[in-house]
């Protein structure tokens, strides 16, 4: 039930298609491609030329970059990148319409009996804390016992509704204790009793190691010198509002020599369709033919990049903080197969579902008495121990705690700050690759309806965390890579990033110079260790019009023609795609809150024969605010993306189980 509740849009509705596309050919496809054109012969070289200012710049001051790549940009400046292709408009993280908007959250959510549990526990123990009993009520002459029942996710599946398949658990047999007790599994649950009474229960997560089973083999089967790679993703953070609510964490990195991409545009609304081109190199509705035809319910059949770390002879990690919202999971079916070595969503959902605590809007801040953040974080470090003398690839995403609130992150700060410098002590930093990143920035609230609220929310951070080691061996790559931060970039190209990172040969520096020709720098994604082009523009990125931040746009005047009739142009749209369900009611404009006409640039208007507005209104019933591009042509007015809602929609939208209706629908 929980899962049709509240959010605005999150989740893209669970897609019911055929049997298994076999996923394999697109992605070996691309790899032919790649490994034609690092080999390939010499047409490729001709077109170098072109690239010659950007590419593989071993001694960068000799090329004039230095000012580039190490500059500082200030408040006052005009952009935040300006290419030939893309300028995005210069952002202040303390700019005046935003301050009113920073603070720390007034009420510290803070969990229950948080310095009281009644169970402690290091790797390989759990331990009664007898000092703790008293909270419980518990007396020395009670009988006491506790009960210590592992779980796990069954291999083979019956009698399972297709729609909970990926919650699947079993329980094993209860083992007592009054003391302490040894620990052998992953996820366990704890229940304590007095006098036979339930008093107390916790939850313990823990990262065993366990048989190598992707392939047979924990053999780095490519290059030895293979990194671990690890990806964190914190929902719906801006880089404008990473700078103001986590600097520790910033800091950190930055003294670190961390690259944050400043030209990160989203290429979805919310996180799926912009963890799928991220994931899969793909766009959300290309899901459909790649691996979702209409009667496959789960994620199974589809070339998650993690696949190509397990042939590789990685060990694999997925984990999300939240199974209500999970990326996965979120009015979808998630895995019936297990897809990765690790997989948190079994103890995750088994734990909100009995120790969820503090729910605030749409998650559940705690496990008991610990935050599922922090659940997260101490869960990735097990595995960076466990792992230790293997290879780690992980995917893990945080959401409890940043998914509804501007400055809930500041609560994290500190959390992330110490679990890197601990990763930093134990050298893991050494050899491994980290990339911190979010999906896209704030999507609703009062910050949206400020004019860098809009941008933010298109501009999530990335931060991007290489070895030493990494920087000597690969000086191509890695200066690409600075130049780049400074580029148009997107989720696609993340993906690219990635798969060059399954086998490091490709972006040796003799291989970069090869790949580098004009045909790759007009594909959809590029990998970031290579020069995207400085006239890159969001159709050449495939950003929908309605997300690209290059445009510049002037604001019109409400009382004008055109803004007149966009507006109304743009509830005709929302009331047609209501039009097939009767349980929503009609909406009707009440007011014009703003029209901007956004500067094509070149080719110019004549050239290109449409002009466009950027149109946001509020609508009755219901009060919803929506925003949306619109095209203008001689013909005819098209939607260029989707509508976007400002507002929370609450339960105005029971009625209706589509995601993307649910923005609109007001039932009546
Ligand atoms: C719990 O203990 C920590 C560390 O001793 C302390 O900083 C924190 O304030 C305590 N929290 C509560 C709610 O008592
Ligand atoms: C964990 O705790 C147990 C019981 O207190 C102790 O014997 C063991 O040495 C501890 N292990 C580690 C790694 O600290
Ligand atoms: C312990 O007993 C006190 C007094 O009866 C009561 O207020 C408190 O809620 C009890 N605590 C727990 C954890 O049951
Ligand atoms: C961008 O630059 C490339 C390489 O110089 C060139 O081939 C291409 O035509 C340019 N594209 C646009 C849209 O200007």
């Amino acid at each position: 039930m929980g899962r049709t509740a509240v959010v605005t849009g999150e989740g893209q509705g669970g897609a019911k298609h055929p049997a298994a596309a076999n996923w394999s050919p697109a992605i070996r496809l691309k790899y032919l491609f790649l490994t034609a054109t690092v080999f390939g012969g010499s047409y490729v070289i001709i077109s170098l030329t072109t690239y010659t200012n950007t590419v593989f710049v071993n001694n960068e001051a000799q090329f004039g970059f230095s000012r580039d790549l190490h500059h500082q940009k200030e408040p006052s400046e005009r952009y935040t990148i300006k290419t030939k292709g893309c300028s995005i408009p210069g952002l202040d993280p303390y700019d005046e319409h935003i301050k009113e908007f920073v603070k720390f959250p007034r009420k510290m959510k803070s969990c229950p009996n948080v310095n009281k549990t009644l169970l402690n526990n290091n790797k390989t123990h759990i331990w009664v804390l007898e000092e703790n009993k008293p909270h419980y009520n518990i007396t020395e002459d009670q009988d006491f016992s506790c009960c210590y029942k592992a779980f796990h996710r069954p291999s083979t599946v019956q009698d399972i509704d297709g729609i909970e398949i990926d919650d699947r658990i079993q329980y094993q047999d209860c083992v007592h204790f009054d003391d302490f007790i040894k620990v052998t599994d992953e996820f366990v649950r704890v229940l304590c009793y007095s006098d036979g009474l339930e008093t107390y229960q916790q939850f313990f997560l823990f990262a065993p190691h366990k048989e190598f089973k992707s392939h047979g083999t924990n053999e780095i089967t490519g290059d030895k010198r293979a990194y671990n790679v690890i990806i964190m993703g914190i929902d719906a953070v801006s880089r404008m509002n990473f700078h103001r609510t986590m600097p520790k964490t910033l800091q950190f990195l930055k003294n670190k020599g961390s690259v944050e991409l400043v030209g990160y545009n989203k290429v979805g609304d919310n996180t799926f369709p912009n963890l799928i081109p991220l994931l899969l190199g793909i766009k959300e509705n290309e899901l459909k033919t790649t691996c979702l035809p209409y009667d496959q319910l789960t994620f199974d059949n589809c070339p998650f990049v993690w696949e190509w770390f397990k042939q590789a002879g990685y060990y694999t990690a997925l984990g999300e903080d939240s199974s209500l919202l999970g990326s996965f999971n979120y009015l979808k079916v998630g895995f019936s197969k297990t897809p990765t070595d690790y997989y948190l969503h079994t103890f995750i959902n088994e734990a909100e579902t009995k120790s969820g605590k503090v729910k605030d809007f749409n998650s559940y801040l705690c496990m008991d008495e610990k935050y599922f953040f922090q659940v997260l974080l101490d869960y990735i470090e097990d595995l960076t121990i466990t792992l230790r003398s293997s290879k780690l690839f992980g995917f893990f995403w945080e959401i409890t705690m940043s998914h509804d609130y501007l400055n809930y992150p500041m609560i994290m700060d500190s959390s992330y700050e110490l679990f890197f410098k601990k990763l930093e002590r134990s050298n893991y930093l050494d050899d491994t690759i980290i990339v911190l990143l979010s999906d896209h920035g704030m999507r609703w609230g009062d910050i949206r309806s400020t004019k860098q609220g809009r941008l933010e929310e298109r501009l999530p951070f990335v931060n991007i965390l290489l070895p030493p080691s990494f920087k000597e061996t690969y000086v191509s790559a890695y200066n690409n890579l600075r130049i780049n931060s400074r580029r148009l970039t997107t989720p696609f190209d993340l993906h690219e990033t990635l798969n060059d990172l399954v086998n490091l040969k490709y972006i040796e520096d003799e291989n970069i110079r090869f790949r580098s020709n004009e045909f790759y720098a007009f594909k959809r994604g590029i990998s970031l260790f290579f020069p995207i082009p400085d006239n890159r523009t969001c159709e050449m990125a495939s950003i929908d019009d309605h997300w690209c931040t290059c445009h510049k746009g002037k604001k019109l005047s409400k009382d004008s023609s055109e803004a007149i009739e966009a507006a109304a142009h743009l509830v005709r749209q929302l009331n047609s795609l209501l039009s097939d369900h009767v349980q929503c009611a009609k909406l009707v404009l009440s007011q014009l809150i703003d029209v901007t006409e956004m500067e094509v640039g070149t080719p110019s208007v004549d050239e290109v024969g449409w002009r466009e507005f950027m149109v946001t209104v509020q609508t009755t019933p219901g009060n919803g605010i929506f925003e949306a591009t619109l095209r203008q042509s001689k013909v005819e007015w098209t939607l260029a993306g989707t509508i976007s809602r400002l507002n929370l929609y609450g339960d105005q939208s029971i009625c209706i189980h589509n995601y993307q209706l649910k923005l609109y629908c007001y039932c009546q």
